[in-house]
Parts: structure tokens; sequence; C-alpha cells
């Protein structure tokens, strides 16, 4: 781990989780906990709640869950290591400087590579009001790129040679090395450099902090045997799924939704129109990285795709990218113009706020496109269709909500309401079955579903009764041995108990969460759960007694599991042996 536990534990400490919570959400005080809405999906009703006691957060709608740290890594999309330094300047807390050798490397690095960028933007600034650049002044005048707009995005021009940035850069000094590691030149086997982009229009990528990271190249004329457009690679400071194109602007914006498009030229456009909310995805197909990064600054995201297939099929498939992140959709595809830069210069600002308007949510577009797949007059496309729409249909849970979908649904294909719920309730019911965790399991009977919920049921009355009382804990230690959870998290859960309790430290759930940290983030929030869910027992007589039970449980799931994957008669002997002695075993505790 990058700090010591103690460290951890002090800047967790001073970080009081219902303050720093308190500072994104506002919390309501209701018995031993606070509630309010998540900040991680979109929610009408509190289903998130934080405990003072735990100093953990849990939300029953979406799953998120963790500590301070899981907290923060998540809404301000931090690493645990920065997590850690923001919170402890929060406190002004000083961190000891461990490893700062290397960190005092990455930052010079990175500094350097900014600065190249920067050197980089303002030589095809130059380029492009310079004499090479009349073709593409003329290609921006004929786009309608206004002077002021060519300024505010920073657009430039990459001269028609192989090495004029090169030089360039070189001659600013910096080193050849750090100028082939930005991306904008390239080494070739004869030992020669050259520039990646050349005679193309220049779009810089900027970042939140206004650091230009990267650039995106355009053709001036079109070739079908080049790319219409180059992208900057990946690079230590540029991440294409991290940067959305124009989120720097987007983000002062102070617009509730923003606006989604595909491309360089709608963002400018809608810009020069007034809108300097939209947002693209460059070079890469939206995905969840994009989202999270979004709803750091917005909860509400208008999809605007270009008027082709390609456009609505991008816009589809961004939808559940959006919905997993919690952020509310609508969706709009352009018409009577190829994409949101055509429109706006057909039709103008006006028109564009006006088709703005006509969005719709995303559940009722994703019905639109499947009912172009089939046609209503023969039943068993009816059916089909039906069906589709009902599997849409179950996602949504606010019964008025659904109660709206299912009236405007059941007009326009002539299915009863009442039909289409019962069937949306009946797949609802199922998912609510799903232990979480175990996929979509739609093969699974009720049954085995209950037995499911009973063993997670025990598994997690163990861990939140050992964890917070050592002498049971020692007790379980004599006759219980975690691989029995044969589940990854119990066993994680388990271990980190095992090592505080040994250490003499109390056990705190939100320092059992820090001792998870590098865990996957599904890991984290079901161990969240796990340990805000303490029930409370009458007597330490009943917690024993519970103990035991869930104990039982465990074991005999254990012995049955090993008994399916035993190889021989004797091994079963002995497994059935042990069986029996499970209840005098557990009666030792
Ligand atoms: N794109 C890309 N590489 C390509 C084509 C497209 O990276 N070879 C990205 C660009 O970010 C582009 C976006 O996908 O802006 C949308 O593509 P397209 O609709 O073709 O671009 P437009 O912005 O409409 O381009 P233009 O209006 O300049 O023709
Ligand atoms: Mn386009």
């Amino acid at each position: 781990m990058f700090y010591s536990e103690d460290v951890l534990a002090e800047v967790r400490m001073g970080n009081d989780i219902v303050d720093v919570i308190g500072e994104y959400v506002k919390l309501k005080k209701s018995g031993a906990n606070y509630f309010g809405l998540c900040p991680f999906h979109n929610e009408k009703t509190p289903s998130f709640s934080v405990s003072p006691e735990k100093q953990i957060y849990r939300c029953f709608g979406c799953g998120a869950g963790g500590n301070v740290f899981r907290f923060i890594e998540q809404k301000e999309n931090l690493t645990f290591p920065e997590t850690v330094e923001y919170l402890a300047k929060r406190i002004n807390y000083t961190l000891p400087e461990n490893n700062s050798k290397a960190d005092a490397y990455r930052r010079e690095i990175k500094q350097q590579l900014w600065d190249i960028h920067k050197s980089a933007a303002r030589f095809y600034y130059e380029c492009l009001n310079a004499d090479m650049g009349a073709e593409a002044r003329a290609y921006l005048d004929k786009r309608g790129v206004q002077p002021n707009i060519r300024k505010k995005f920073g657009l430039g021009y990459s001269p028609d040679s192989w090495q004029s940035l090169n030089e360039h850069l070189l001659n600013e000094g910096f080193e050849q090395d750090m100028i082939l590691k930005s991306g904008l030149v390239n080494g070739s086997n004869s030992g020669r450099y050259y520039d990646k982009f050349r005679n193309r229009l220049m779009f810089p990528i900027i970042d939140v902090y206004g650091h230009i990271i990267g650039f995106g190249g355009r053709q001036l004329r079109d070739n079908k045997e080049e790319a219409k457009y180059l992208n900057s690679p990946d690079t230590e400071i540029f991440n294409k799924s991290f940067n959305p194109y124009n989120l720097n602007y987007a983000k002062l914006s102070n617009k509730r939704e923003f606006i989604l498009v595909e491309g360089y030229m709608d963002v400018i456009s809608l810009y020069q129109a007034g809108f300097k909310n939209a947002v693209a995805a460059l070079g890469t197909a939206f995905n969840q990285n994009h989202a999270s990064v979004l709803h750091r600054y917005t909860q509400n995201i208008i999809v605007l795709f270009d008027s082709d297939s390609a456009g609505e099929n991008a816009a589809l498939r961004a939808l559940p990218v959006l919905r997993e992140e919690g952020i509310a959709a609508r969706v709009l595809q352009v018409r009577d113009a190829k994409d949101p830069d055509e429109y706006i210069k057909s039709y103008g600002a006006e028109a564009f706020a006006k088709l703005l308007q006509t969005a719709v949510n995303s559940t009722m577009f994703r019905i639109e496109h499947e009912k172009k797949k089939y046609s209503l007059d023969n039943i068993d496309d009816k059916i089909a269709l039906t069906n589709d729409i009902v599997a849409i249909l179950a996602e949504t849970e606010n019964p008025l909500e659904l109660d709206l979908y299912i009236r405007d649904v059941s007009k326009q294909i002539g299915v009863s309401p009442e039909a289409i719920l019962s069937e949306v309730n009946r797949i609802q019911g199922y998912k609510k079955q799903m232990p979480s965790g175990s996929g979509n399991g739609l093969g699974k009977s009720v049954k085995n579903v209950q037995v499911d919920n009973a063993l997670e049921d025990a598994k997690s009355g163990v861990i939140s009764i050992v964890a917070y009382d050592k002498n049971l804990f020692e007790s379980v230690e004599r006759i219980f041995d975690k691989k029995e959870f044969l589940d990854e998290l119990y066993i994680k859960l388990y271990s980190v108990i095992e090592k505080l309790h040994e250490q003499n430290i109390p056990a705190q759930a939100a320092d059992i969460v820090t001792c998870l940290n590098g865990e996957t983030s599904e890991l984290q929030s079901r161990a969240a759960s796990i340990l805000m869910a303490q029930l409370s027992y009458d007597s330490d007589e009943e917690r024993r007694r519970a103990l035991s039970d869930d104990l039982k449980v465990i074991k005999l799931n254990y012995i049955d599991k090993m008994m399916d994957e035993a190889e021989n008669d004797e091994e079963v002997q002995r497994l059935l042996q042990q069986k029996k002695n499970v209840e005098n075993i557990i009666k030792s505790l």
C-alpha cells in the first residue's frame, strides 16, 4: 500500500463521512443513520444512507457503497492515492513524503508533455494565420466558423511537411525523446522523425484543468485514401476515454443538462450558436469512463446523434452506459440534416432550441426503435414486439413513470394495459429475487434462489458479528475455516477482520473497507452493504445462537459442495461423517 495504515486511519478519521458527503448530498437524520438522494444514480426518493457510527455509506438503489475514501474516489473520479491526498488536504494534514522521488519524476514528465502540447498548439495556430494557412482558413470560412470561435477553440493548421513541428519543438528546447512521448511526432526505423499531423485542420483537446493534452486533425479536402480525422494516441497525459471534447467549457456553462454529440464540428457549431454545453466522445465509442467523468458535472444528458443509422446505433449503445452510471438520458436524432452542425447551419439556433425540446426519454426512444423492426399487422410480430417492449419497460422501477409508458404503448400496439403490466410485473418480480452479483441467472429455479439468499444471509451474519466482537471471533476461529465461505468476498473480509483483531485494533466498518481498496468496486460495495446491515440482538445469548445457526448453514453448504466434487467413495464417507459432526462442533461454540 502507498501510505501506512495508521496514516490512512488518521486521514479517514479526520474526515467525518457525514461532513464530507454532506458537501455533495443533502442529508437528513433518521434513527441512527442519515439519508439522502444517491449521488451515483438518478432517484426521486432517498435510498442512500450514511452511518456516522460505522463511517460508511450505502445505496440500496444502485448498490454503491464504501467508506469516505471510496466516496471521494467515485465522486471525484480519483485514484486511491489521489483520494488520500485530497482528503488530507481537506483537513490540512501533512502526508509523509514516501515515494516522493518517483512521484516528482512523473509530475515532471507530465509537465513537460503539457508544455510540448501548449507549444505545438501555438505553432499550429500561427501556421493557420500565416500564408500557408490560406486553404485551412478558407475551409473554416466555408464551414462558417467565426474568428472569435477559432480563437476560443485554439484551432490551428499543421503544415504540409514532415518535420516542421519536430523542428519547432527542438528549437523550443524540448528533448527528442520527450517529443516522441507526446505522440505528436513519430520515429521511423531509419532513425528519422516525422510529424504525425500534416496538412490538417487542428483541434486541440483540452482537459478540465485547461491543459492541452492532445489533438484531432481533419483533412482539408475529402480524400478517401486517408482518415478524415486523425487523433492523438493515448499518452501519459491523454486518455481518450476520460476526456470528452469541450468538457472544459461545458462545465462552465452552468447548464443542468449536457448535450452529447458525435463530432468536433458539432460541438463547435453548437457553441457558436450559444449552446456551450455540448460534449463529444472523440475517436472512440462512448464508454463507462466518459460517463463517469461527465457525471461529475451533470446528472442529465441529451444524446444527440447524426441522422444516419450509425448515429441511431451509437445512441442506442450510449444509453445503457448512461443508465449504468445513473445519468438520466433523453435522446434525439437529428432530422432533415446530416448532423447537429448542419442542422444549425441550415435552420439556425432558434430552430435548434425547439428541436432539443423534442428529445424523448430513453425508454420511449428504445421502444420506438423496437417498433421499426416489426410490422404491426401480423400477430406473431405483435407478440415479439410486445415481448421486446416489456423487457425494456421492466427496467423502470418508478410505478408512476411505468404507468404512463404502459398507457402509451398499449395505445400504440393495441395490447391491453393490464396484460402489459402483468407481464412487466412478472419480469420485475423475477429480477428482484436474483441475489446481487449472480448475473442474470435466468435459468435458476426460485427455490434455488431462496437457498442462495439464506446462505448469503448466513455469511453476512457471521461477518457482521465477528467484526465487532473479539471474543466471539476467537471462538469462531477454533471451529471455522474461512475457506468454508466458498466466496472470495467473504474470505477477504474475514482475513481483514482476522488481521485487525490480531493487532488488537477494534474493527471498524470503515477501516475494513479501507483494507479492501484495490479490490473491484463491486466487491467494495458488497462489503459496505454487509457491514452496514448489522442486526441488533436482544441479548448476547441470542447473538451467539444466531452465529451458531449461521455457521451451521455455511458448514453444511461447504460439505455439500465438497461432496459434489468428491472423487472416491472414501472421501464421500469422510464427508458424511463430517456432516454428522457439524451439530456437535457448533455446540462447542
Ligand atoms: N472520427 C474520427 N476518425 C474518423 C472519423 C471520425 O476520430 N476517421 C471522429 C471525429 O471525432 C469526428 C466524429 O468521429 O468528429 C464524428 O465523425 P463524423 O460525423 O464523420 O465527423 P464530423 O464532425 O461530422 O465531421 P465533418 O463535419 O468535419 O465532416
Ligand atoms: Mn457528423
